[in-house]
């Protein structure tokens, strides 16, 4: 049986929000067989403050719980089993973990594709989150680049809980100059930005380069790269991200309410897409003759595959002096590090939009889905908001 905390988050008593509703019996079943242990009355504590069930608290720890795919109903604050480490893993205490487009992906199950990765019927993650930022508590036996009291940043599994694994290839030590929540919202967002403009793309100086999507996760890192880099950089958003995008450096935005930046009145020797669902015909008008076309991702594309545009990127760049490209971007820590040296040099500084307690998570990902979000969201574990 689990007990879900009782109070509303503002304190009224009256339970009007969904992120603390009572479970269904089928959800406590699923989160039974998850291994998710019993989460405490009101009477015994708070969800900031749970207390020991049965005298085995060391061994569990507060996380957010999914309990199937849908909205972010199916996220529900929990305990659960604290994470085993394997040989080449450490535990973190994690003091912040962000919030990206991945999870909500995993949280939805859409496009159903993924699932294959999630889990077809149900998903095999029992807590979400990958972006993490905390201290290592504990070692595997065959990691050599950390000890207990470091602090890092980079992709664990299941990170909105106060522990989480993480393979040690995929962490570095945090940048000494940003917050735990600041590092939180660097890896995932931050690594796709780098590899897809750099080594996918092939930036170079002087470039005139274009950010479809400038003002969310990956866009708000792949503005400040490109800068960085010496390119011409234009970011593409909304009317009421206009300012966050300049703020990040761009040297001119394009608001795709009002304005059509594919209409080939502007070309760029690089496009960067991230966002929205822009026909493949029309982002060739916005490309140089031999210009290339990286295409992260947006939403858009449809519930079952999702990526009709990659697939006919691939399958017409060879006929043409354009490049067309896709790509899906790889966590390592050689990444994080070179992310790493941006921020230390003050090139690079992460726009978090706003840092959520953990039992609140729900909130961010219903913000992520309707567009609220400018630049990253991040759940505050152990460094509150
Ligand atoms: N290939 C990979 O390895 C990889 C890695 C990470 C993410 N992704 C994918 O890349 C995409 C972006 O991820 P993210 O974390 O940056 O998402 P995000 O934070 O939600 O940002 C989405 C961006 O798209 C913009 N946008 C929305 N509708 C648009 C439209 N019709 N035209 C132009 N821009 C539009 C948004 O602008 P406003 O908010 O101003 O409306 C926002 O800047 C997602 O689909 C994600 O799944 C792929």
């Amino acid at each position: 049986m689990i007990d879900m905390p009782g109070p509303s988050a503002d304190g009224s008593g009256t339970d009007t929000n969904a992120d603390t509703k009572r479970l269904s019996r089928k959800e406590e079943k699923e989160m039974n067989r998850a291994g998710v242990t019993r989460y405490p009355k009101p009477s015994e504590g708070s969800v900031d403050n749970p207390q020991e069930i049965g005298g085995v608290r060391s061994s569990t720890m507060r996380a957010v719980v999914q309990t199937g795919y849908g909205s972010a109903d199916v996220l529900q604050p929990g305990n659960v089993e604290r994470p085993q480490i394997g040989p080449d893993e450490v535990l973190v205490e994690v003091h912040a973990a962000g919030v990206d487009r991945a999870v909500w992906h995993g949280m939805t199950g859409l496009p159903y594709v993924g699932r294959f990765v999630f889990g077809i019927r149900a998903p095999k993650f029992v807590v979400p989150g990958f972006d993490v930022a905390g201290v290592v508590v504990e070692v595997g036996n065959k990691v050599a680049r950390f000890q207990p009291g470091d602090e890092v940043f980079g992709i664990g599994k299941g990170t909105f809980a106060e522990f989480a694994a993480a393979s040690a290839d995929k962490l570095s030590p945090k940048p000494a100059s940003l917050t735990f929540a600041q590092a939180a919202a660097v890896p995932m967002s931050g690594i796709t930005a780098l590899q897809g403009l750099i080594d996918v793309g092939r930036l170079a100086a002087g470039q005139n380069v274009l950010i479809v999507g400038a003002s969310g996760g990956v866009g708000s890192y792949a503005v400040q790269i490109a800068k960085a880099m010496g390119a011409n950089v234009a970011g593409v958003s909304s009317a009421a991200k206009v300012d966050l995008v300049r703020s990040l450096g761009a040297d001119r935005v394009v608001d795709y309410t009002s304005e059509d930046f594919a209409d080939g009145s502007e070309q760029y020797d690089l496009i960067l897409d991230t966002g929205g669902n822009t026909a493949l015909k029309r982002l060739r008008k916005a490309l140089t003759p031999r210009g290339t076309l990286v295409i992260v991702g947006g939403e858009g594309g449809g519930r079952i595959l999702g990526i009709g545009r990659q697939l006919q990127a691939v399958a017409w760049s060879p006929f043409l002096r354009q490049r067309l490209t896709m790509f899906t971007s790889k966590a390592h820590h050689r990444d994080l590090d070179r992310l790493g040296l941006l921020i230390e040099s003050g090139d690079m500084v992460p726009a978090v939009h706003r840092v959520y307690p953990l039992d609140r998570a729900p909130a961010a990902l219903r913000d992520l889905e309707t567009g609220q979000i400018r630049g990253k969201a991040v759940i505050g574990v152990k460094e509150g908001p």
